[in-house]
């Protein structure tokens, strides 16, 4: 089967999030499966485009109203990342330095996904699926159904997977004349709650979707940002199927990121040595129980409650614990987390910004990774922890709760929370204080957490089977 993956993000090209981590992993399963997976993303300004050798494969041009732009389709040579990667290159639009956040990212994705769609046109032998990924996608499985000019890639099936429904890339009516031309008794399919809603588009015209995990799905039935009644009407074409990881850079006995690795056997050692050279970097106490959190400063992740759990930790319940943050965002959350660790300095310490290298030491040096998110579609972080010997402490939401029992149960090995609030996520501490003290039962579980397996060889099969269930049949029709 040959399947053409569309994503804003890839890595290690260009990441902002697990997005890119899971369209940098699954396409490369699904190579070894036997099947043709190549990657479709934009040519940010990046450092990977300005390194690695590309070679011209189309040149084009789209119009968007009244603008034309030029656009340029590269092919990553050496085929170096397990799949075959195409990066469309549109000078003045999407050669930027970040990936989002930009006065005209509507344009932007716009523009990338009709240059995609006008590329794929051209192809003589055309792919059985297109698997589009999130918001910035979202507008391809309604215009390959509907569009006058891509009338050839009408039989082709297209998939949906949902990372994140918070974000749905909504603009305003006024600028439909952006699109290519279609039917416009169709344009219904476009709108949801007044506005043009590409991730709406898309739950409605793709063949299937998917989410990040089952739990995920089962949440959104009642809460997705607007868009539950869409969902629960469209139910019929929605399967959860839960994330891998990638297991080769994932993995703490090669990772060229540790400065010491470590597998099974010597754990101890290993996570005890990259421990003790996080404590010395931040300040901190390598005796005491050290808790982590990596990731996006925002609510979604419950990094706001983040201050008040350290505080409360440390000074109402007199834990005897130290905590390390890495992550930016929100400038509140950063601003409060910085006046809370003026009054526990001695305990705390956050690094703002993004650093890979860093998030995998964390990873590895931790006892303990944090996460009171309030949504987590997936969360690839505790599978990234549960790899390198840490136990996850997690609130019960989402893909945490497909993939963290908690060590109270039958054959459980993390920490679980219900609520999302800093007292319940501070009782979580407390548990994990008195684990560390066990120091014969944390190093059983350990070396259980660090044999489970999160490879995606589960998922890309699960993927494949949705795929053949739906390819050569009939297109639904709307
Ligand atoms: P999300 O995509 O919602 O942010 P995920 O858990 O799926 O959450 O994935 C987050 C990914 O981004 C992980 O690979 C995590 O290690 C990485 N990450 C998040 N913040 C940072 C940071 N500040 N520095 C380095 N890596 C980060
Ligand atoms: C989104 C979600 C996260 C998930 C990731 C990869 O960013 O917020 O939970 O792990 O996508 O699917």
């Amino acid at each position: 089967m040959e399947i053409l993956h569309v994503s804003a993000e890839c890595y290690p090209v260009a990441k902002v999030g697990g997005l890119a981590d899971v369209v940098g992993a699954l396409p490369k399963y699904q190579f070894q499966a036997g099947h043709i997976a190549k990657v479709v993303m934009p040519a940010y300004n990046t450092r990977f485009f300005h390194t690695h050798e590309f070679e011209l494969v189309h040149q084009g041009g789209c119009w968007l109203g009244h603008n034309w732009y030029h656009f340029n389709v590269w092919r990553e040579v050496t085929n170096l990342l397990g799949f075959d990667l195409y990066m469309i290159d549109i000078p003045g639009l999407l050669d930027t330095e970040r990936v989002y956040g930009y006065y005209n990212d509507t344009e932007r994705f716009l523009a990338f996904q009709v240059a995609v769609l006008d590329w794929l046109n051209e192809w003589q032998h055309q792919p059985d699926v297109v698997h589009v990924h999130d918001h910035h996608t979202g507008l391809i499985p309604f215009m390959m159904t509907h569009a006058y000019k891509y009338e050839r890639l009408r039989n082709i099936a297209t998939v949906l997977t949902i990372h994140n429904a918070q974000y749905q890339g909504q603009f305003g009516w006024d600028r439909l004349y952006q699109l290519p031309g279609f039917d416009l008794w169709k344009a219904g399919l476009l709108g949801w709650d007044g506005a043009i809603n590409p991730l709406a588009a898309a739950i409605k015209c793709a063949w299937r979707f998917t989410t990040v995990s089952p739990s995920y799905l089962e949440e959104l039935y009642n809460g997705a940002n607007g868009l539950e009644n869409l969902l629960n009407y469209e139910r019929g074409k929605a399967v959860g199927i839960l994330n891998g990881i990638d297991t080769v850079v994932w993995d703490p006995a090669t990772d060229p990121m540790l400065p010491v690795n470590y597998d099974k056997q010597t754990f101890i050692e290993g996570k005890r040595d990259l421990k003790q050279q996080l404590c010395a970097q931040f300040n901190l106490n390598p005796e005491l129980p050290l808790i982590s959190f990596i990731g996006r400063l925002v609510g979604e992740k419950g990094a706001d409650l983040l201050p008040e759990i350290i505080g409360r930790s440390i000074y109402e319940q007199k834990q005897q614990v130290n905590f390390l943050l890495l992550g930016s965002g929100d400038p509140h959350v950063e601003w409060s987390l910085q006046q809370t660790r003026i009054y526990t300095e001695a305990n705390f310490n956050v690094q703002f910004g993004y650093d890979e290298a860093l998030s995998h030491r964390i990873y590895a040096g931790s006892d303990f990774l944090l996460m009171p998110s309030r949504v987590e579609p997936c969360g690839l972080n505790q599978m990234y922890a549960l790899r390198y010997g840490t136990v996850p402490i997690v609130r019960s939401v989402g893909g945490l709760k497909d993939t963290v029992t908690d060590f109270g149960d039958p054959n459980g090995f993390g920490i679980r929370f219900i609520h999302a609030a800093a007292w319940d996520a501070c009782l979580a501490v407390g548990r994990a204080v008195e684990l560390y003290e066990d120091t014969a039962k944390l190093h059983d579980i350990c070396e259980t957490i660090m044999q489970l397996d999160h490879s995606w060889d589960t998922a890309a099969a699960e993927y494949l089977q949705l795929y053949s269930s739906i390819v050569h049949k009939p297109a639904p029709k709307n």
